[in-house]
């Protein structure tokens, strides 16, 4: 798995107004859409595209557009939504799905409780969304089930990830013949006693959403 962290101002300052346990969830909102625009840029640099020859009002060139399939965008329930828009932002004819993946807060098991997913995915580059990377045990878990189902390409994309969380993953899925891409704005410190991520945001469900 490669891991990419973000390194610009811009994502660094964001992410701290994002932190603040005082920015409010309109704040918060706007925030978290406008991180993820800047985290698509990078997430998106191996995009499958095609040779594609236009005429411009001058000559005749050559150019690409996406190849086909499309890529499909996966925001992982409920967080994930708050990151949606930021990325069809960058690529409005991607499809998108959606995975409900709830943590239990005991044992910090992942549990699936909702998909909408196209079947078949074979062939498929997928841009998996989730703000937070903790334990690590709901990235894997859905990156391990979107290759089930035939992708061959994963990037998954967070605000921010404990380095606990990372290398969690990294065992988790490290079977798996497909190349995975962790794109993440920020590797905090460390994950705390009740697996929460530290400096963190808090619980960036609730922060969106309430
Ligand atoms: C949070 C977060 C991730 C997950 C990360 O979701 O949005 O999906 O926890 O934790 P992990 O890396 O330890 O698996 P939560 O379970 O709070 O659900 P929500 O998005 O519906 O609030």
């Amino acid at each position: 798995m490669r891991v990419l962290t973000a390194d610009h101002p811009l994502i660094a300052h964001k992410l701290t107004y994002l932190r603040k346990k005082d920015t409010d969830s309109p704040t918060f909102r706007r925030l978290a859409d406008e991180l993820v625009t800047l985290l698509a840029y990078e997430a998106t640099r191996e995009v499958r595209t095609v040779p594609f020859d236009i005429d411009t009002p001058v000559s005749a060139t050559s150019g690409v557009k996406l190849s086909s399939p499309k890529p499909l965008v996966v925001p992982i329930l409920r967080a994930g939504l708050g990151m949606l828009d930021g990325m069809v932002r960058l690529l409005p004819t991607a499809e998108v799905g959606f995975l409900g993946m709830l943590r239990n807060e005991e044992t910090l098991e992942a549990v699936t409780y909702a998909n909408r997913l196209p079947d078949d995915l074979s062939g498929r580059q997928c841009y998996v969304l989730d703000p937070m990377l903790a334990t690590g045990g709901t990235l894997a878990m859905s990156i391990r089930y979107l290759v089930e189902r035939g992708a061959d390409d994963i990037t998954a994309v967070t605000l921010i990830a404990a380095p606990e969380g990372i290398e969690a993953l990294r065992s988790q899925i490290e079977d798996l013949d497909v190349p995975v891409t962790l794109v993440t704005g920020a590797v905090d410190e460390r994950l705390n006693e009740h697996g929460f991520i530290v400096p963190g945001l808090g619980d960036a469900g609730d922060r969106l959403y309430g």
